[in-house]
């Protein structure tokens, strides 16, 4: 657990209901009251801006109630070399949450993506296996008990299932095959049986045959593990949302109830909305990112209670949507809460509606 819990203990509805019924009086005191519904609002945090924006830090401060550290926590961040961990930015930034009473959500300890060469020149079932596990061992023991919940894998299903599939290409399900994921989550759960575990994945909030596909793959791997009796507590859908695209609001109900009945949580991690379709005007732009965002969290929520809403990043000036998905003016990306001056745009908004 953190040090502080950052929430004085505020009064749910229901303990205010009963207290009514019980017929106690500080029932009737003006005090705030948190719907069941609300979520935590997290914000990923990339070291550059944190080491070098006091702003950030002081915003992170004031509105954060969950960090995720964006980069520092993977591969290629703690592993430079084989033989050695190095845990320095992730220790900044969990440092930090604590001493500020912030929970934290650990991303990502396996993904086909952002591995160091050497983790890629790896080869042989075994020696690949023994990696992993010594990997995932090490970093959740560090942080056994500080980091919350966990993006234990990310990003394992194909992009297209359709096409080739169900699962993502990648030097863990290569030499592991679908084990490399009952593996992770096993030694996740063996080595800090409290923290909570996430399958975390993007390309599920719309109703296009790929995306159904996808939601399917992710049902079975969530059932797959049930059946081995291995834990698993959430999924996480990380929302990188294209203004373009419609929010399939039946199909996304409907995926999230079925996974609520299979006793799992939900959380937003990854939340940004690309915006290179747009037109260039600024506050239309900022309008129609806003409007994207409420649409996919006005049914998510709609859907049963989320555990966080996460911010990939806080500040237009820092995100990885400007280069990933350029705009064909050239102007900068405008994806994020907060402008590139760091002043709140109507995104920010939109996710105070949902957040506690
Ligand atoms: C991105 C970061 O934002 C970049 O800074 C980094 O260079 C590459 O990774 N899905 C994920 C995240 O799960 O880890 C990715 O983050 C964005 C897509």
């Amino acid at each position: 657990m953190n040090k502080a819990d950052p929430k004085p203990k505020l009064l749910t509805r229901r303990s205010v209901i009963a207290g009514i019924g019980a017929g106690a009086t500080w029932a009737l005191a003006p005090q705030p009251v948190l719907a069941d519904t609300r979520a935590r609002f997290g914000v990923a945090v990339h070291l550059e801006p944190f080491r070098n924006e006091p702003v950030f830090r002081e915003l992170l401060i004031r509105h954060a109630s969950l960090i995720a550290p964006m980069n520092a926590l993977k591969w290629a961040s703690l592993r430079h070399t084989k033989g050695e961990f190095d845990f320095g930015g992730a220790d900044e930034i969990v440092n930090f949450a604590e001493q500020n009473g912030k929970r934290i959500h650990g991303h990502t300890l396996l993904w086909y993506g952002y591995n160091p060469v050497w983790v890629e020149q790896l080869s042989g079932e075994r020696r690949v296996e023994r990696e992993l596990i010594n990997h995932i061992e090490t970093v959740v023991d560090r942080y056994k008990g500080r980091i919350e919940t966990w993006d234990v894998v990310n990003e394992v299903v194909a992009h297209d299932p359709l096409d080739k599939g169900p699962w993502r290409k990648g030097i863990w399900h290569d030499y592991l095959g679908p084990r490399h994921v009952d593996i992770a989550f096993k030694t996740a759960a063996q080595v800090d049986p409290s923290a909570r575990l996430f399958i975390n994945d993007y390309d599920l909030e719309d109703d296009s045959p790929r995306t159904k596909a996808r939601q399917e793959a992710i049902l079975r791997i969530v059932q797959r593990l049930q059946d081995k009796n291995i834990p698993i507590h959430g999924v996480g859908l990380q929302a990188h949302l294209y203004a373009e695209r419609r929010t399939g609001r039946e199909n996304l109900v409907r995926f999230v109830e079925r996974l609520k009945a299979l006793g799992l949580e939900v959380a937003v991690t990854e939340l940004d909305v690309i915006d290179w379709k747009l037109s260039a005007d600024r506050e239309r732009r900022d309008r129609g990112v806003a409007d994207t965002a409420n649409e996919f969290l006005e049914a998510i929520t709609s859907a049963g209670t989320l555990r966080n809403i996460t911010s990939w990043g806080l500040s237009d000036k820092y995100s990885w949507i400007n280069e990933t998905f350029p705009r064909k003016d050239s102007a900068r990306a405008r994806p994020l809460p907060f402008d590139e001056n760091w002043q709140a745009k109507p995104l920010f908004d939109v996710i105070r509606k949902y957040t506690a």
